[in-house]
């Protein structure tokens, strides 16, 4: 803080003048009553003391646990271990590849479960009884169970309506009584979908759409109906006093825009947000001072006390934080705003335990590390809101470098927790280390939450909480086959899927990307160029000149087109180099189209709740105004050049919209500088996009039968309001409808069968699975928006988890029924987009029994020529293709060049370009 010197210092004494709210008023009585009784007796000789005798003892009770503190009991494991159930069933994990907390690899390991703990870790273990139970998990790996410490699960329910959402009590800024316990839901289906990815404890904290919005609590996935069986105790059983607490602080974009909604409630700007904070810590500490001065008084005999010991519930939180029983998470993004939190702490005598969310973390890395800080963050989040703007790919990599420790987290189910592992790969992806990526999950989150000495590893007398995936939990996909819980085994897969892993085999490379040349090697590559020699090509999946499996081969571009590719390329290669065109020797080259997807807003929008810098929103009810993407697109923003970077070369975005009508979706470069660029808009008019369902409702269509009714009299009508309902009637113009739900896909079907030349595209598609044999017979195509499922909300409820609760997901069944499929996205954020080609491949990557050649096919054909096919777009694969350092369908590939309308457009771009070394 000195360093920025920004802020101004407080002595920590100050006078009580700060106003104070109608909220504020139930602990005044009691301070104003002490402070008039001290006064009172400074002119008086003390009269008898009128408390009781109980009241006394039980202040003084209050006194001794003042000067308690909860401590992580380190011999609990051999307490337990040396106490354990000789009479419990004994299992025994037979010949594991174990990762443990650190990361660390160890191989041919027996792990001896004995009830709820585990009793025995390393090499053969004899089995100690008749009964035991032996699981060969020969050739698989085990880790301990994951530990999510940002969860919303069971406090925003799957799926979730108005009366299941209780994650902030936001009708204060400040609501430190507020506990998650009292809104959880044991019966969220979440805690099970959660825990088959492999999480086995989550950190569920209430919500950030307050400052300071509540205590959270540790659960453990079990399977019970009771909210305290789930709750993890962190006392049971060792020495410590009392439990870890945890206590949710907020700031930033999210309490603005709820508190701007609610005029004279709360903070509109930082500055309140700081007052309201500070309040509120201020009447924690003159409750604590109060607290403190009974107790020297009880101390003393209890002479001349006349009140009972001083209490509040609506400040005690508070107090306990300050005298250091509960540790603060707090969730904020941007520099201004730490340090603004860091001031409060040093004012009022607290500490901060965990940064949230801070994706500017890396551009105030020292200060972190001086405060022994770590952060609770994400992969790959980021650039869609102000606050986080400045995301940076590489702030883990950054701050592990620095020493800071790094939990992952989901934020579920912002983002599902049953895809946590993902968060790690994507991290290892952008250089994370790969020890520190399991760690991330594991060890340090446990360490944080004061629970390593029970969970986190995998160590006799720890919780028997532990993790078999079919492959390394680093790879693209990987999945668990069985999640053991308290010893319990809470998820197992099926048969078949057992059998599935056992053919993928172990085959294990990731890496993060590596590059053989240096960007600036521009003689070589450069924008601009027409002509480039390649060397080096391994694969090459541009379908003109056919998928070839290649051993460091040729390709050759002339003119900006790829004009050979393999043995038959060397001639060409040699006239070419004969003539001064240069060679670029690539490591693992791999040779795709272009990728292409749908998309809800790039192009139109750069940050979501700021107008000033978005298209703009139709109402979506005037059906005379049908109006085109392309009159909207707003090129060379940082959005579309992260996306272009990543290897899209075709976007297809629709008009921003209220409700059913978008109007007509565009397919764009993201990559073009402004609207003249050449090819910059590809097709203007591709698809007639509507919403119908809950998000389709608007005040001329405010229900779906409204909406259904509407379209089938649009297109039955001879006289349309505009004729590209015209277009659409008879299938020259595709209509994309946005939908997940399994009903209003059936309706859809139906009009086909009533109208079958229109030509129908659902966009969505989270329930399609469940009619996916009638969408192959009408033709039906289906964007996968996002492939994933999540049942966030009441339409999608009805999606598959997939692996390991179901054999197959949504995706395989459209596949195996012949659905034509594609990937898009409907969020604001870009991960899903950025990642289409990653997503491609974990949807093909049930099918064991295609062979990885055509596996790779069919991941390819869903982000590239099935799209064009869906949205009539010209296949060019020869002319708009990306040249990869490493397979692009695993982790651990990088761009290497992009080439469009008839040029090099990019060479060896970085996600980030500052970070390009
Ligand atoms: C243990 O697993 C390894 C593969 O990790 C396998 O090669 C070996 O045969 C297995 N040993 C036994 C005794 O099953
Ligand atoms: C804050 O952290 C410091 C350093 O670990 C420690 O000495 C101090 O007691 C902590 N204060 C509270 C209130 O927990
Ligand atoms: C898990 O599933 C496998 C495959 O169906 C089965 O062999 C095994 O007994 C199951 N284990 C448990 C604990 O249910
Ligand atoms: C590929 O071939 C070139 C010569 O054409 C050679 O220098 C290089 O080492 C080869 N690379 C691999 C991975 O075999
Ligand atoms: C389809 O309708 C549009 C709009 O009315 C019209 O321009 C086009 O010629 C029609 N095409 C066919 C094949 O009927």
């Amino acid at each position: 803080m000195e360093k920025a010197g920004l802020l101004p210092r407080h002595d920590g004494h100050r006078t009580r003048k700060s106003r104070i709210g109608s909220s504020w008023k139930s602990v005044v009585p009691v301070t104003v009553l002490a402070a008039l009784v001290l006064a009172w007796q400074g002119v008086h000789p003390t009269p008898q003391p009128i408390l009781t005798a109980a009241q006394l003892s039980d202040g003084l009770r209050q006194c001794a646990k003042n000067q308690q503190h909860p401590f992580v009991d380190y011999s609990l494991a051999s307490t337990r271990f040396s106490a354990r159930d000789a009479k419990a069933l004994v299992k025994v994990l037979r010949n594991a590849t174990l990762i443990n907390g650190d990361g660390s690899i160890h191989h041919e390991v027996d792990v001896e479960i004995q009830g709820d703990i585990i009793t025995y870790v390393g090499k053969q273990r004899a089995a100690s009884s008749a009964e035991a139970v032996i699981v060969d998990v020969s050739g698989r790996y085990l880790s301990p169970g994951l530990i999510d410490m940002h969860s919303h699960l069971g406090v925003r329910q799957e799926p979730q309506i108005l009366m299941n959402a209780d994650v902030t009590e936001s009708t204060f800024a400040v609501t430190p009584w507020a506990r998650a316990i009292d809104g959880f839901k044991p019966s969220d289906e979440g805690i099970r979908i959660v825990a088959s990815g492999g999480t086995t404890t989550s950190l569920v904290l209430t919500g950030a759409s307050n400052l300071i919005s509540g205590e959270g609590m540790v659960i453990k996935h079990r399977d019970t109906n009771s909210v305290w069986e789930m709750e993890m105790d962190s006392t049971s059983g060792g020495r410590s006093p009392k439990r870890q607490r945890h206590l949710k602080m907020a700031c930033g974009e999210n309490i603005k825009q709820i508190f701007e909604k609610a005029p004279g409630r709360g903070p509109i700007s930082r500055l309140g947000q700081s007052g309201y904070v500070r309040f509120a810590f201020e009447e924690a500490r003159i409750l604590l001072q109060g607290q403190d001065a009974w107790c020297e008084r009880a101390a003393a005999g209890g002479a001349g006390l006349d009140a009972p010991y001083p209490t509040s519930l609506h400040w005690q939180t508070l107090v306990d934080t300050i005298r250091g029983d509960v540790s603060v998470h707090l969730h904020c993004y941007q520099t201004q705003d730490v340090f603004a939190q860091f001031d409060h702490a040093d004012e009022f005598g607290y500490n901060i335990t965990a940064l949230h969310h801070i994706t500017q973390a890396h551009e105030m890395l020292e200060e972190i590390k001086k405060r022994g800080l770590m952060l609770a963050t994400f992969s790959d989040e980021g650039g869609f809101k102000n606050e986080n703007y400045h995301a940076s790919w590489y702030m883990l990599k950054l701050a592990a470098e620095a020493g800071i420790p790094i939990a992952l987290t989901t934020d579920h189910p912002a983002k599902h927790g049953q895809f946590f592992a993902q968060e790690a790969q994507i991290g290892h992806h952008f250089q994370l280390d790969e020890k520190l990526a399991i760690s991330s999950m594991t060890s340090v989150p446990a360490r944080t939450l004061g629970l390593d000495n029970r969970i986190g590893w995998v160590r006799p007398g720890y919780d028997a909480d532990l993790v078999v995936w079919d492959s390394h939990p680093l790879t693209l996909g990987a999945t668990p086959l069985q999640v053991i819980v308290d010893g319990k085994t809470f998820i197992n897969a099926s048969e078949k899927l057992w059998e599935q892993s056992a053919k993928r085999g172990q085959v294990y490379a990731p890496a993060p990307p590596s590059r053989s040349q240096k960007v600036n090697d521009d003689k070589i590559c450069s924008p601009g160029q027409k002509d480039i020699v390649l060397r080096g090509v391994t694969k090459s999946h541009v379908n003109g000149l056919r998928t070839s499996v290649l051993s460091n081969s040729t390709a050759v571009v002339r003119g900006g087109v790829l004009q050979c590719v393999g043995d038959s390329c060397e001639d060409v290669a040699n006239k070419a180099i004969a003539s001064g065109i240069p060679e670029l020797h690539l490591k693992n080259g791999h040779i795709l189209p272009g990728i292409v997807s749908a998309t809800r807003s790039h192009g139109l929008s750069e940050l979501v709740a700021e107008p000033s810098t978005q298209d703009g929103e139709l109402s979506g009810t005037d059906l005379s105004r049908v109006i085109s993407a392309a009159d909207g697109l707003r090129f060379g923003d940082r959005r579309l050049a992260i996306t272009h970077r990543r290897g899209l070369t075709t976007l297809i975005t629709a008009p921003l919209s209220n409700g059913f009508l978008h109007g007509l979706s565009t397919a764009f470069r993201p990559g073009a500088a402004h609207s003249l660029s050449p090819g910059a808009v590809i097709k203007r008019d591709v698809s007639l996009f509507l919403s119908i369902g809950h998000e389709g409702k608007n005040t001329a269509f405010p229900s779906e039968s409204a909406q259904i009714n509407e379209l089938r009299t649009l297109l039955k009508s001879s006289n349309p309001p505009h004729e590209s309902w015209a277009a659409a009637a008879n299938g020259t113009l595709p209509i994309t409808v946005r939908t997940d739900n399994k009903d209003v896909i059936a309706r859809l079907i139906a009009l086909k069968h009533e109208l079958p030349a229109v030509n129908i595209i659902v966009h969505g598609g989270g329930e399609a699975h469940l009619l996916a044999r009638e969408l192959a017979e009408s033709r039906i195509a289906v964007i996968l928006a996002p492939f994933r499922c999540s049942q966030l909300t009441w339409e999608v409820r009805n999606c598959l988890p997939g692996p390991p609760l179901n054999d197959a997901t949504g995706p395989d069944i459209l596949l195996d029924a012949g659905v034509k499929l594609g990937i898009g996205i409907w969020d604001h954020r870009d991960r899903w987009v950025t990642n289409a080609l990653w997503e491609a491949s974990w949807l093909v990557r049930g099918r064991v029994d295609v062979d990885a050649e055509r596996r790779g096919e069919l991941a390819v054909e869903l982000v590239t020529r099935n799209m064009r096919e869906i949205y009539g777009l010209e296949v060019r694969d020869e002319r708009e293709f990306v040249v990869y350092e490493g397979d692009p369908l695993e982790y651990g590939a990088s761009v290497a060049l992009i080439v469009e309308e008839g040029e090099v457009q990019r060479c060896w771009p970085d996600v980030e370009e500052k970070y390009v070394y």
